[in-house]
């Protein structure tokens, strides 16, 4: 009988050690410890034995089952944390890895090129004025002078507006002198900013492009004015305080003297070439590139607003603003700016 229980007892731990999972030790627990079980059988075999012997084994194999039972208990503890270890494994994370961020892109070049010339231009006390992309003829060229024989209003540079007679995509911001000086008094002092279309379309032209507006109006103002500004502007743009301006007579209907601005080239510093001697591709050697239109506005252009030509006079320029921001950032294809290409915009 004792031996029987050792036996028992050592093919129930052996069966428990190989136990995979709950069912197979709930299964081994019926067979061994249930109430029909091995043990319960030999519980009942006892009253054939001797009194002493019922005691005896009696008391021996009670013990051995309470102590299985317990190593039973165990096995599901065990089996419980493995499958937990399972899901660990499985489910883990480290809290302490720093977060991704998510990909909140930023503002495009041009976009903020034109925030940082509304700075600029701020500084010297310039507020920003707008006006519609889509313009009446009116406004583009009529009051600006631009008569309906100038070339600018040549179907071949111009976007007319189809079944709406009279009405243009703007192909210049100078429209906006326009409505802002009809709706204020002098000083002015206004920049404005924004996109403008012309049927351009090649390496270096885009039909749709942008430019910035200046003007400034009030009594006594003059060229050197404008000379002023458009230098310290430049200098600003291009954070080097050592460029240099130079004017060269040109002519737009709106103005009178009309102007061409150059600027030192901020490349190569007005010398032609770069320090290393190579020759400065930007300026095509010559030192300086041209960067604005400009001139005194025009007296026929503040009649037309209803100014007093005698008391006021005032400058204007208007610069495209694609070929600055690739000469800042050192772009050298215009579709770049406008293809939207992920590999490049990333870089900035
Ligand atoms: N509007 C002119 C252009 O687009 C530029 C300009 C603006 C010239 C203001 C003189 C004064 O070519």
């Amino acid at each position: 009988m004792k031996s029987k229980i050792e036996t028992l007892k050592s093919q129930l731990l052996k069966a428990l050690k190989a136990a995979k999972s709950d069912s197979e030790v709930r299964d081994l627990e019926v067979r061994y410890l249930g109430r029909s079980g091995k043990f319960n059988e030999i519980m009942r075999s006892l009253k054939d034995l001797s009194d002493e012997a019922k005691r005896t084994v009696g008391k021996l194999a009670n013990m051995t089952k309470t102590e299985l039972e317990v190593i039973v208990q165990k096995k599901y503890a065990e089996l419980e944390m493995a499958a937990f270890d399972v899901i660990a494994d499985k489910e883990w994370m480290d809290v302490t890895v720093p977060g991704t961020k998510p990909g909140v892109g930023h503002r495009h070049l041009i976009s903020k090129f034109i925030e940082d010339l509304e700075v600029v231009f701020g500084r010297m006390g310039f507020a920003v004025a707008e006006g519609p992309d889509i313009e009446t003829e009116h406004y583009n060229f009529d009051q600006l002078n631009m008569p309906a024989d100038h070339p600018s209003r040549d179907m071949q540079d111009t976007f007319w507006v189809k079944n709406l007679k009279k009405m243009v995509l703007r192909t210049q911001t100078s429209p906006v002198q326009i409505r802002h000086m009809e709706a204020h008094e002098p000083p002015i002092r206004v920049i404005s900013l924004g996109k403008t279309f012309r049927k351009d379309s090649d390496a270096t032209h885009s039909p749709m492009f942008h430019q910035c507006e200046g003007l400034m109006v009030g009594e006594d103002i003059s060229i050197a004015n404008l000379k002023a500004v458009m230098t310290n502007a430049l200098q600003q743009i291009f954070e080097d305080p050592a460029i240099k301006t130079r004017f060269r007579t040109s002519y737009f209907p709106f103005v009178e003297p009309g102007l061409e601005v150059d600027c030192t080239c901020p490349i190569c510093h007005g010398e032609g070439k770069t320090a290393d001697g190579v020759p400065c591709r930007l300026c095509k050697q010559c030192g300086w590139l041209e960067i604005a239109g400009a001139g005194m506005v025009h007296p026929k252009v503040l009649e037309n607003v209803g100014y007093d030509s005698k008391k006021y006079t005032g400058f204007a320029f208007g610069m495209g603003l694609d070929r600055m921001v690739m000469i800042k950032h050192r772009v050298n294809h215009l579709r770049l700016l406008f293809e939207n290409d992920l590999r490049f915009i990333t870089q900035f």
